[in-house]
């Protein structure tokens, strides 16, 4: 299990400190969350954003896990991949041109995710899913930190890990949004092997270590 912090939920005005401690802490990956007021209802950050972060990604070796929530991501692909983004996720609802989209992800050198919303089916990714390294179950609705996981994720994160065993094994599957220690055993049971948490990372009740440990315990017990 790969556990990625989503700087959404770090103090911002210390960013860069909020993210060592994540890694420090055992978190492989950072994720980085695009929002653009228009394909969801809220409006986070962007590339300069993510170069503060870069030097720290380097050096310790972590990847930059970027999700873009906005629209016409084409683009920003290029400006996402010069800045490090070593995956870029973008939404299926956004790309019209979904294929393209993932093929132009791969050519800058990025592996490619697409994102799910909770209404939207597994099947629209019926001609694309070998092409991809990573599907992104979204257990909230896109647009904020600090929501209630959808219980009917579970269930379709274990209808993608269906679909991967079968056509593409080394599909990585990742669930976002509302995830805790508490739902932690549940998402990788059902087949999820990437969690996102912004929350129970950032603003849990321990340290960031303690939260990120509790992650930990909680998968191995
Ligand atoms: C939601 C974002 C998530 C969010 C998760 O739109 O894509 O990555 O930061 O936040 P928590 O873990 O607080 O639900
Ligand atoms: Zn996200």
């Amino acid at each position: 299990m790969l556990l990625s912090a989503s700087i959404l939920g770090a103090d911002l005005g210390d960013l860069r400190a909020h993210a060592r401690a994540a890694i420090e802490a055992g978190c492989e990956w950072l994720h980085v969350d695009v929002m653009d007021g228009h394909f969801v209802p809220n409006i986070s950050f962007g590339v300069p954003v993510m170069q503060s972060l870069r030097d720290l990604a380097e050096e310790t070796g972590t990847l930059l896990d970027v999700h873009l929530m906005i629209e016409e991501p084409d683009r920003y692909l290029r400006d996402f991949a010069d800045a490090g983004a070593g995956l870029i996720t973008v939404h299926a609802e956004a790309c019209p041109h979904l294929h393209r989209t993932v093929q132009h992800i791969k050519e800058l050198g990025c592996q490619a995710g697409v994102a799910l919303n909770p209404a939207t089916p597994l099947s629209c990714l019926d001609h694309i899913l070998s092409d991809l390294d990573l599907v992104l179950v979204m257990s909230v609705n896109p647009g904020f930190a600090g929501q209630a996981y959808i219980p009917a994720t579970k269930a379709k994160i274990a209808h993608v890990a269906r679909r991967a065993a079968r056509e593409h094994p080394e599909l990585l599957i990742q669930v976002d949004g509302g995830v805790t220690p508490s739902n932690a055993g549940m998402n990788v049971q059902a087949g999820a092997n990437v969690l996102v948490a912004a929350s129970a990372i950032f603003k849990g009740t321990g340290t960031v270590a303690e939260n990120v440990q509790a992650f930990r315990d909680a998968v191995s017990s």
